[in-house]
């Protein structure tokens, strides 16, 4: 039988074949990411990979697609219904009311790095297992707020290279403001009913803003004419809106009001923004979020507001790729060990374990027979150095030390190994 992994999966190895799938890229995404939530101060939080499944149904919404179509859920042993996390929202509420967070401080801004789950038809951009870097900023609701978290968004893509991303940001109110809305948008779809796509049949009955960011081109003819949202704001929430794009022009960060944008997930109100590329087609999101004044309280939690975002660093690696953007170069071991023969390995052996424990990187070739062809795997490895203990050295208790950027060879005694090469490394 031949194993494969299951479809919309990849694996993160080195030298993959589709750039976004390798090893040094991600983790230099996340060193990036990690540095960036240092600066804005934010804490890491790790959830688990999976819940009970009426989390999810409850903090996402169960009328959402992420709820109803796309969550992988399975039986315990105990029966009990459980699910791989679609998103991180819904984990870290739970988190945040079970460890009784509140208590400790007024505000709290979290972030969270990792994999997420949802069963959909897999394509470029969009896989049944991404991965996801998220931060929930808990306990603040003023308008200066909603701005950092934006500029924290676009200062990622800033650090990482990526320009021509576009920044839409809508205001979807409160849920009175909603309410009436969905009244007006559905009188409107009325009478274009028979006009709309199947998807948008069905969502008219269950979750008709929804309808707002279908792709179908006859969805978006209808949608052409349809009441804006933004027209049916509170005086709070339109001066709340007015504030926050004011703020944004004051930072300099440019952006689109889109009143078509809902978001897919049930908890938001006031601001919801996302940041999309030309370049990756369908699935052209980078990353988004928004407000969600109620769902710590209503999944059980004190009455506090949040204000989170989202984004996908499949989508973020293959946007840096097709821009061709900078990714720094992998490092190699800082010496790779030659030893040609049975007495150099055993030389090669302690050797390197010294070095290692003064943190030194070092690698060995084991099955060294030809030296070229072990500085070839040396090079390939992007070793600093190499270290040659050819066999009939270790009579002369010499071994040759190559530096393989500048080409310099130099023949070192034994005896003054372990510390010349100490020297080069603390140098460096
Ligand atoms: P989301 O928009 O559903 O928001 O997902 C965030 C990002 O994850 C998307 O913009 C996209 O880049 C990436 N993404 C989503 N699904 C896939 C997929 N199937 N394959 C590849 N990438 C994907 C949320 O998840 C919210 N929890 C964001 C949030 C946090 N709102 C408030 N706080």
């Amino acid at each position: 039988m031949k194993y494969q992994i299951p479809k919309g999966l990849f694996d993160i190895i080195a030298n993959a074949k589709e750039g976004f799938k390798e090893i040094d890229k991600w983790q230099y995404l996340e060193s990036v990411i990690k540095k960036l939530a240092k600066d804005y101060n934010f804490e890491e939080i790790r959830v688990p990979i999976f819940e009970k499944t009426e989390l999810f149904l409850r903090g996402v919404g169960a009328s959402s697609d992420i709820a109803a179509k796309e969550l992988y859920t399975f039986l315990d042993k105990a029966k009990r219904s459980m699910s791989l996390r679609p998103e991180g929202t819904a984990s870290v509420m739970r988190a945040f009311i079970e460890n009784n967070l509140a208590q400790e401080k007024k505000v709290h801004k979290l972030y969270y790095m990792g994999p997420m789950f949802r069963y959909d038809r897999p394509q470029k951009g969009r896989y049944r297992q991404h991965h996801q870097f998220g931060i929930e900023v808990i306990g603040e609701k003023s308008c200066e707020i909603d701005v950092e978290i934006i500029d924290m968004l676009m200062s990622l893509f800033t650090r990482l290279g990526l320009k021509d991303l576009k920044l839409l940001i809508n205001s979807i109110g409160d849920f009175e403001t909603r309410a009436c809305y969905k009244k007006a948008l559905i009188d409107f779809l009325k009478p274009n009913f028979e006009d709309l796509s199947e998807d948008s049949q069905v969502r008219f009955n269950k979750n008709p803003m929804r309808i707002l960011d279908s792709k179908d081109e006859r969805d978006k003819k209808i949608l052409k004419n349809a009441p804006s949202i933004l027209d049916f704001l509170s005086p709070a929430a339109k001066d709340r809106f007015e504030s926050l794009l004011n703020f944004l022009d004051k930072l300099n960060i440019k952006y689109e009001v889109d009143n078509k944008l809902v978001r897919g997930l049930d908890y938001y109100d006031d601001t919801v923004f996302e940041v999309v590329t030309q370049k990756l087609g369908a699935q052209n999101s980078l990353g988004g979020g928004g407000r969600y004044n109620s769902l710590l309280k209503s999944l059980g939690g004190p009455d506090l507001p949040g204000i989170g975002f989202a984004c996908g660093l499949e989508r973020i690696l293959q946007t840096m790729i097709d821009n061709d953007v900078y990714f720094p170069k992998k490092e190699g071991p800082f010496v790779y060990i030659i030893p040609i023969g049975k007495d150099a390995k055993e030389f090669s052996l302690i050797l390197a374990k010294d070095l290692r424990h003064h943190k030194i990187a070092v690698d060995m070739d084991f099955n060294a027979k030809k030296i070229q062809k072990s500085l070839g795997l040396a090079n390939k490895l992007r070793a600093k150095n190499a270290l040659i203990i050819a066999d009939h050295e270790m009579q002369k208790k010499i071994a040759s030390f190559k530096n393989l950027e500048r080409r310099e060879q130099k023949e070192i005694k034994f005896e003054d190994l372990k510390n010349f090469i100490k020297n080069k490394f603390y140098k460096v």
